[in-house]
């Protein structure tokens, strides 16, 4: 562990409306302004890799580079990419991205990494992400189960949750709705999962208005880029 004591990881969190990084020390700690672009339309992959590589180049040193995805991960493969682009299934990013910063790159799902920057590592933790899409993450004393890929599940009227929470339909049917729609999902993933805990974290989370059960808490948005530090832990 000696080794490590100085490492800095440069913490990637790709979305589907901003791609963000900040540097985080060997602990975990922001040390570096967090940072963030407009993801580029379309959103393929040489256009994200730039944005990437323009966000980094403003950072300090870092000698090893995390990332977060919004689709499946396999391996530091994308498997899927629903609201980003179809060019970027079967991409292997982190191949890309430790061609280009010369340094060891680690990457899985966007959620997975906001889950391990928030959960305590006791019980059953479910994590879900407010943004462009719904992103899960299911843990079980601090394990992950990679991948989980709630959004896209049916929740109600013919519609998964990614269809009634998402982005667009939170400006298509308004806050008022949409929070009610969002304390349906709660109970719904409640019957589900019995978790523990639950974070509500993602960019859309701070428009969540309805009260939390006890066991429900908001998590800040940086979480997303914190969650980096704890892909090198294993
Ligand atoms: C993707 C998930 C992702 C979520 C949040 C969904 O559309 O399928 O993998 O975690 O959006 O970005």
């Amino acid at each position: 562990m000696e080794e490590n004591i100085n490492v800095r990881t440069l913490s990637v969190d790709i979305g589907g409306s901003g791609v963000k990084v900040i540097v985080l020390d060997a602990k975990g700690n922001p040390i570096s302004k967090r940072r963030r672009l407009e993801t580029p339309k379309p959103a393929t992959p040489l256009p994200i890799l730039n944005k990437i590589a323009e966000l980094a180049s403003n950072q300090d040193e870092y000698e090893r580079v995390s990332v977060g995805f919004p689709g499946v991960v396999r391996l530091g493969k994308v498997e899927t990419a629903v609201n980003l682009h179809p060019d970027w299934i079967g991409f292997d990013l982190a191949t890309a991205l430790s061609k280009n910063f010369k340094r060891p790159v680690r990457v899985v799902n966007d959620a997975d990494m906001q889950g391990l920057g928030a959960i305590t590592g006791k019980g059953i933790e479910l994590v879900v992400t407010l943004g462009t899409g719904f992103g899960s993450a299911l843990f079980v004393d601090g394990t992950l189960l990679p991948n989980l890929e709630m959004g896209h599940h049916r929740f109600r009227k013919g519609e998964s949750y990614e269809e009634q929470l998402g982005r667009t339909v939170l400006e298509k049917v308004g806050q008022n709705k949409w929070n009610k729609r969002l304390k349906k999902a709660i109970a719904s993933l409640n019957h589900l999962f019995n978790y523990d805990y639950l974070y509500i974290g993602g960019g859309e989370a701070k428009k969540v208005t309805i009260e939390l059960p006890s066991n429900v808490k908001i998590i800040p948005n940086l979480t997303g880029l914190l969650g980096g530090i704890k892909l090198w832990e294993s």
